[in-house]
């Protein structure tokens, strides 16, 4: 299995690509998932009910994921573009895509440096971190994390613009997720009813891995090392 030998990559991305970054994954061993209870610090009903508190995580995850920087399996994605039309579909929200030089990447579950106020619409882009001033520069409200949270719908263009690249692509290529989150991981299907080859990377095995033409059970840099080769 060689990148040489085709022409439109889909990369599908989970926490596992950033793993090897020293991101920490959301379920499995250090899984943050299994530290916080996403129900207190991840949803609206948690921001409304207390926006400081769930701050008080986000700025944390600003913290350990602003520390990491994209891995050797980052650089090779981003140094595909020159000879491949590549699209990211991730699911993370660190920014270690762009980071590394990814340029055609949709962030599906949003990101942790982007906010958005929902009360006059205004936007900030920014790796302030800890983020100090928690309110809108408008009109004073209290900064949304720009995140897709559990019981958000996904952004609609995102998702229109995911699947037109999954039913283009040749080659589309799942690295580090569990596959377990909805709508994302139904997402796979569209490349394999459009007639893909089809590409696991995981260490472990996951309910999507019968799925797939090939599993490389190792990680992503590893994988993505012996897919650039000769
Ligand atoms: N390389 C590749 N895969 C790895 C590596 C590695 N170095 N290390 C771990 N993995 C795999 C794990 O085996 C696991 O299957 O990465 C996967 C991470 O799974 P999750 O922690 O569930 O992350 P993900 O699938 O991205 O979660 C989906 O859930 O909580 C929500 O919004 C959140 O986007 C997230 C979504
Ligand atoms: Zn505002």
């Amino acid at each position: 299995m060689r990148f040489k030998d085709f022409e439109r990559i889909v990369f599908f991305t989970g926490a596992g690509m950033s793993a090897e970054s020293g991101v920490p994954t959301y379920r499995g061993a250090g899984g943050i998932w299994r530290e916080y209870d996403y129900r207190a610090y991840a949803c609206q009903d948690a921001f409304n009910h207390d926006p400081e508190h769930v701050w008080e995580f986000h700025n944390y995850r600003r913290g350990i994921v602003g520390a990491c920087a994209p891995n050797r399996g980052h650089e090779i994605i981003a140094e595909l573009e020159a000879t491949h039309h590549v699209t990211v579909v991730t699911q993370n929200i660190d920014g270690l895509h762009q980071l590394a030089g990814s340029t055609n990447v949709i962030e599906l579950h949003g990101s942790l440096w982007r906010l958005r106020c929902d009360h006059c619409g205004n936007r900030h882009r920014g790796r302030e971190n800890p983020l100090e001033e928690l309110h809108c520069t408008a009109c004073h409200s209290y900064w949304r994390p720009d995140i897709v949270w559990f019981g958000d719908t996904l952004n609609f263009e995102n998702i229109q613009d995911a699947q037109h690249a999954l039913q283009e692509c040749d080659l589309m290529i799942s690295i580090g997720t569990s596959g377990v989150v909805y709508p994302a991981a139904a997402l796979p299907m569209v490349a394999k009813r459009s007639g893909a080859r089809m590409v696991e990377v995981n260490p472990e095995l996951t309910d999507m891995s019968v799925l797939y033409d090939v599993n490389f059970r190792t990680t992503a840099s590893e994988a993505l090392t012996e897919m650039s080769g000769a």
